[in-house]
């Protein structure tokens, strides 16, 4: 890049990280969702509005999804929740957050699974009294039933944490190819425990409507159709795979993962525990050959890395759009230039300087 090139560059994305910054301190973060409708969420979030690349897309040419989000009481009260749902869970088609409902939402009748509405849809399962991490499975399972019962027809389900983030847009670009009457999962592969293979609950994974349809058949005739050790990741999966369900493969044509099963950083850093290495399908990379230019879902990601992350894609992608209509440049999304722009935007935030350490070319 000659020098007028690189200040008209940077004067660009000074501007843009300035708008969107005022958008969302204005519009977004003190924002409260307005009442959204049962079958779609559309809440006046204005910085998504703004870069929402899903508005762009033509419908009818991208398959539906339904997001299916874990949380809890806790993390609803701390507003983790209400995070997810504004920097990614609405531009979902549907979706519903699963949890034991806060005190004050609390319903008279537990015996029946009840949806309730404050910020955003919740659904709270068929007799669940209490959080405990060895009831996740039945948590899941008496979901997934009632979702099928009353919301049976998107094409995919993903059923992922509230600590991911997730492109939508990207997801739906992924599947936008693949058939969802075949009964199959994409998401984070693990070569273990479940026979046939798994997926990482963490950054979610979707089931095509054909595997979503097949096991909630067999539960609603009998829940014990499906395992159940608590682990809802695994007993799911394995469900899916003991009525003949596949596990689809999601790393792109690098080897380069969409969905990643750490933090950014941690796969960026290549900072990988043990147990990683004997679970996943994929070998572990580092550093831009990490992840996927169309990166999906990460996992372990605050609300600020939500957010930062968010920014730093729909930066990218819209500063391109602006770069190419006056330079012509036509330059692909990388991932290489979104982990530049969230450590940058990490660096602005605390007045520092990593991205020299970080990134040495
Ligand atoms: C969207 O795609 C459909 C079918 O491919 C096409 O008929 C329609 O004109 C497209 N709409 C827009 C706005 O591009
Ligand atoms: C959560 O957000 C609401 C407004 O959206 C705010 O009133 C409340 O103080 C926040 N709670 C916490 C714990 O940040
Ligand atoms: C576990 O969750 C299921 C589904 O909500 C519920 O039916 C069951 O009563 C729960 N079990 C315990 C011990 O809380
Ligand atoms: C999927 O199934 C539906 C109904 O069974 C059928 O109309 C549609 O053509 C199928 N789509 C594909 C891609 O096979």
């Amino acid at each position: 890049m000659n020098l007028q090139t690189k200040y008209f560059f940077s004067i660009t994305v000074l501007v843009l990280v300035f708008i969107l910054f005022m958008t969302q301190t204005e519009n977004g973060l003190f924002f409260k969702p307005t009442q959204v409708s049962v079958e779609k969420s559309e809440p006046n979030y204005q910085i998504n509005q703004l870069i929402n690349p899903t508005q762009n897309l033509n419908k009818s040419d991208y398959p539906t999804v339904f997001c299916l989000i874990k949380t809890h009481p806790n993390n609803i009260k701390s507003n983790k929740t209400l995070n997810a749902f504004r920097v990614w869970g609405h531009k979902c088609d549907n979706y519903r957050f699963v949890t034991l409902l806060p005190k004050h939402l609390k319903p008279k009748d537990e015996s029946e699974t009840v949806e309730v509405f404050e910020n955003f849809y919740m659904i709270q399962p068929k007799g669940l009294v209490k959080e405990s991490h060895g009831n996740l499975t039945l948590k899941l399972y008496y979901s997934m039933m009632y979702v099928y019962q009353k919301l049976p027809s998107y094409d995919w389900y993903y059923i992922v944490d509230d600590d991911a983030y997730v492109n939508v847009a990207n997801l739906k670009e992924f599947l936008k190819d693949k058939s969802s009457n075949e009964s199959i999962t994409y998401g984070y592969n693990f070569k273990v425990i479940v026979k046939g293979g798994y997926h990482s609950g963490g950054p979610g994974y979707v089931l095509s409507n054909a595997a979503f349809t097949t096991i909630n058949k067999a539960m609603v005739e009998k829940v014990a159709n499906c395992p159940n050790t608590g682990t809802d990741d695994v007993d799911i999966n394995a469900c899916v795979r003991k009525y003949n369900g596949k596990l689809g493969k999601s790393a792109d044509q690098n080897g380069r993962e969409r969905f990643l099963v750490l933090s950014l950083m941690g796969h960026f850093l290549g900072h990988y525990p043990d147990w990683l290495r004997s679970y996943a399908e994929n070998p572990l990379k580092k550093g831009f050959d990490c992840c996927a230019d169309s990166i999906i879902a990460v996992h372990y990601m605050s609300p600020r890395d939500v957010f930062r992350l968010d920014l730093a894609i729909e930066i990218h992608k819209n500063v391109l759009k602006l770069y190419d209509k006056f330079q012509m440049l036509q330059k692909p999304v990388t991932f290489k230039n979104i982990i530049k722009n969230y450590i940058l935007l990490e660096d602005i935030e605390y007045d520092r300087n990593k991205y020299k350490e970080l990134i040495n070319e």
